[in-house]
Order: C-alpha cells, then sequence, then structure tokens
C-alpha cells in the first residue's frame, strides 16, 4: 500500500481536480486498513467531475494483485476495460464488444453499469466480487441488480474482481460487431471529456436536445460544448470544476436533463 499527496486532475480524464490523499491498495488484505476512514473509490477517472479545491476523504485506487486477470476466471476490478475487450476478441470470444472505446477500469464500469446502445457491461458478467464493510461478497449481477447507467451496489462497496460470462465466436463476426461500435462513436469528440455529460432522457437523446438549443461550441473559460458532439463537455486545456459547472448548469437552465458524471467535492458554493 502506498499513500501520497496527488492532483485529482492527473487522475481524471477531464484533466480537472485539486488535490487528495491517494491511497493505492495492492492486495484485498489492504482494503480494511483503507476503509478505515472516510473514503471515496477511483478507478480510471474517466466519469468524474472533481472539485478544484480537491476532496476531503481518501481516494482508494487500485493497484497491484487488482490490475490482473484472466479471462477464463476473474479479472482484476483495477484493470483498465479496454484491454479486456481486446484480449477477448484476440482469443475469438464475444460479449465485450459493445463496450469498445469505453476508457474505464473494469471496477468503474460495473459501478456505472457502462455501456452504448448495443449492450452494457452487466449483459456481459457471470459474478462480481466486491468489497462492503470489512468483507467480501461474491454475487450473480441478478443479484446486485442494474439499470441504465447505474448499479444496485451497496454504497460504499468496492468491485475487487469480475468474472466474465462470454460465448466463443468466429472472429469476423466479433470484428464486425466491434467495427459497428466503432461507427457508433465517429462524431465522439477526441478532446479531453468524461464521455456524454448527460444522460439519455426516455426516447430521446441529450446530444440531440443540447444541439438544438445551440449550445455546440458555447464556452465558459476553457470549458466548451463540443462542436462534434453537443452532449460531451471538453476541456480545451486549462478549464477549472468551476468553469465546467458554469456550463453544466448554463445547459440545464435551458433543459431538464440528469447529470451522467459524479461530482467529487463542493464546486460552486
Ligand atoms: P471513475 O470515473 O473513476 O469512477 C466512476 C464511479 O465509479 C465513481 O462513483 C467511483 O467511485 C466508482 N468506482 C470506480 N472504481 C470502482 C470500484 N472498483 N468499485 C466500486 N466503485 C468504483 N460511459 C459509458 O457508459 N458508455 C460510453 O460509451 C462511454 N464513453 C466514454 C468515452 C470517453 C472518451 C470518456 C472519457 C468516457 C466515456 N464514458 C462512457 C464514461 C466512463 O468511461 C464510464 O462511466 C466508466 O464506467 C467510468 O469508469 P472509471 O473506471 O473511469 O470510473
Ligand atoms: N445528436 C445530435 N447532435 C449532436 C449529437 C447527437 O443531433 O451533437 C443526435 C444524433 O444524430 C442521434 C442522437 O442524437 O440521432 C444520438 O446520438 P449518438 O448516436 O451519438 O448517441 P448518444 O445517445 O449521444 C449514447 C451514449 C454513449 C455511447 C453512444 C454509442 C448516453 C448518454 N450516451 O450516445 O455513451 O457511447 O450512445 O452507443 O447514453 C457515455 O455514457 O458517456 C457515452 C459516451
Amino acid at each position: 500500500m502506498e499513500v501520497k499527496r496527488v492532483l485529482l486532475r492527473d487522475y481524471t480524464t477531464l484533466a480537472v481536480g485539486g488535490p487528495a490523499e491517494l491511497w493505492q491498495v495492492d492486495h484485498p488484505d489492504e482494503l480494511p486498513e483503507a476503509t478505515a476512514a472516510p473514503y471515496r473509490v477511483l478507478g480510471n477517472g474517466s466519469n468524474l467531475l472533481v472539485s478544484d479545491a480537491g476532496v476531503s476523504e481518501r481516494v482508494i485506487k487500485l493497484a497491484g494483485r487488482f490490475l490482473e486477470g484472466d479471462l477464463a476466471g476473474w479479472v482484476g476490478a483495477g484493470s483498465l476495460l479496454p484491454l479486456w475487450v481486446q484480449e477477448a476478441a484476440r482469443q475469438g470470444l464475444s460479449g465485450l464488444e459493445p463496450l469498445l472505446g469505453i476508457p474505464a477500469s473494469v471496477g468503474g464500469a460495473v459501478r456505472m453499469n457502462a455501456g452504448t446502445r448495443f449492450g452494457s457491461i452487466a449483459d456481459a458478467l457471470a459474478e462480481v466480487e466486491y468489497f462492503h464493510q470489512g468483507r467480501l461478497f461474491r454475487k450473480a449481477p441478478e443479484e446486485i441488480g442494474f439499470g441504465y447507467r447505474q448499479s444496485g451496489l451497496p454504497q460504499g462497496a468496492i468491485v475487487t474482481r469480475v468474472r466474465f460470462d462470454l460465448k466463443r465466436a468466429p472472429r469476423e463476426v466479433i470484428a464486425s460487431r466491434m467495427a459497428a461500435v466503432d461507427a457508433a462513436r465517429k462524431r465522439q469528440p477526441k478532446r479531453k471529456s468524461a464521455g456524454c455529460a448527460f444522460k439519455n432522457p426516455d426516447h430521446d437523446a441529450a446530444g440531440r436536445l443540447i444541439d438544438q438549443a445551440g449550445f455546440k461550441g458555447f464556452r465558459v473559460g476553457r470549458a466548451a460544448v463540443s462542436e462534434e458532439h453537443a452532449n460531451f463537455i471538453v476541456n480545451l486545456g486549462g478549464a477549472t470544476a468551476r468553469e465546467i459547472w458554469r456550463l453544466v448548469q448554463a445547459i440545464r437552465a435551458k433543459l431538464p436533463l440528469e447529470l451522467e458524471w459524479e461530482v467529487w467535492g463542493v464546486i460552486d458554493p
């Protein structure tokens, strides 16, 4: 276990966020000590808006043993999902194709039930192991309960590893499924972001609504609504959490949209 002071802007894809105490945990045996005071869990930081003032809680990041895995067995929750998407394709195993292009850790993807219109991670899970209140639990996905960008994991639970439910398939079938997912991402911007900012309302798309309201290119300081896809708020370089938050508020003042990102710390006192 390693404990150090860091700037969370170095650990989030939006590249925003102030100081915190990072508890890098290498082994399940270290979780009781790491969780003995208030904490948050950091995955790959791809769905977070972190305050410029940082956070007061410990920030737990899974490393060491949690990065290991094997598609035939357990896969560590700290490992990167894109690596497993590629590895499954290489081995001729189908199930992870819908998750192509999601820059998540495995644990963060389970917590958020990350997915695309082709499917979400819950559809590809056989079993989830998590740490909660000093104990490890193993549950089938049906026992946890998953919905659109949400899971029924208990508050504070730390996903430690998962088993995927993958099926053998011809490589060209897997490749063509991945090509379809890739094509659906074509208009998504390459700039720093946290993915879609807002959840899609029933039977509509937040991107379409924000676009129609004329927000494309709208800026607050160094934060902007992407010109390519209106549901992406991008950091043009050097944006603050406060600027991003003001942009979020400006959109919400016009449209009744629910924020998808998790917000850490106090942003607009
Ligand atoms: P973080 O952002 O670090 O954390 C998110 C939440 O998960 C927090 O509540 C955190 O505490 C919790 N968490 C993290 N690890 C664990 C753990 N081990 N146990 C318990 N809780 C944990 N999302 C989609 O669903 N579909 C997409 O197509 C998509 N495309 C994206 C494209 C880009 C370019 C970017 C930047 C993001 C995109 N996202 C997408 C958003 C993001 O990748 C997902 O929400 C992802 O699930 C977040 O995972 P993470 O590991 O980065 O989690
Ligand atoms: N649209 C516009 N203008 C825009 C953007 C989109 O009119 O600026 C329209 C499109 O023409 C389309 C509709 O809105 O008719 C939907 O757009 P798109 O196909 O790009 O999909 P999305 O609903 O915006 C969803 C997920 C993405 C996921 C893609 C691919 C949500 C909030 N978003 O995007 O997930 O990658 O489908 O399947 O569910 C994320 O959750 O962070 C994320 C990026």
